[in-house]
């Protein structure tokens, strides 16, 4: 299973959704669970070292003739029943790969989560936005991470990719409600996270993966 957390504005809450749901989807089975980084921010919210190593930007590059257990030995061990496929140290490229990464990250016996970042869709926007759109596309679950502000809610729904769920970062004061946003997007609301200082601080300190904050895990249940 391959969950694809993206957004269609930056800060929007993707990052911390995907490692929070791979925490959590990690304790629910015997083989934990994967987290693969397109994003790049992964390290800092787990409390990693900044890896110096090759990541998926190389896996992509390297092309077909790549050794079939080169994505395992990609892997960093982040805690028991979590680990990280970084994200490399070059840019995403090579997006005539990006169906294989997506169906071998899907095929894999532990659920996947992959940290996809912002997906756009502008003629010509390059290699790196053509990798994003071909993960978010082909995940098991896609999935939207949004807040409930008008501007990335618009982007969103202007996209040529429909999510197949949505998982809204709710902000007090916003006119967009629930029920807005499943309209204007054309995808159910699959899980309502709010925002909530122990979120911002486990995230700030690092602690992400070592203590979802119990409101963020409840409100993650079911999303996948
Ligand atoms: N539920 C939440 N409650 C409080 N703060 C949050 C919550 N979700 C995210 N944040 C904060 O919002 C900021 C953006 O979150 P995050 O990095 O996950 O977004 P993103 O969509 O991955 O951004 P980017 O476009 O930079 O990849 C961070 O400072 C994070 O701590
Ligand atoms: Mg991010």
């Amino acid at each position: 299973m391959l969950v694809s957390c993206w957004s269609a504005k930056g800060g929007s809450g993707a990052t911390v959704v995907a490692a929070a749901l791979a925490t959590v989807l990690g304790r629910r089975g015997e083989e934990g669970a994967l987290l693969a980084d397109l994003a790049g921010d992964l390290p800092v919210v787990l409390g990693l070292p900044e890896p110096d190593g090759p990541g998926l930007a190389e896996w992509l590059a390297a092309g077909p003739d790549v050794p079939a257990d080169a994505l395992a030995r990609l892997e960093v061990p982040v805690r028991p029943g979590l680990r990280v496929l970084p994200s490399g140290s070059r840019a995403l490229g090579a997006p005539e790969r990006a169906e294989v990464l997506a169906a071998l990250l899907a095929g894999d016996p532990r659920p996947v989560v992959a940290d996809v970042g912002t997906v756009t869709a502008r003629p010509g926007d390059g290699a790196q936005a053509e990798v994003r759109r071909v993960l978010a596309a082909s995940a098991t679950h896609s999935l939207l991470v949004t807040r409930s502000c008008y501007l990335a809610v618009r982007r969103a729904s202007s996209l040529p990719l429909r999510p197949s769920g949505i998982v809204l970062v709710a902000e007090e004061g916003r006119s967009l409600g629930r029920r807005e946003v499943e309209d204007l997007v054309g995808a159910p609301v699959v899980a309502e996270v709010a925002c909530h200082k122990d979120v911002a601080r486990a995230v700030d300190s690092g602690l992400l993966a070592r203590r979802v904050p119990r409101g963020l895990e409840r409100a993650l249940r079911h999303a996948a």
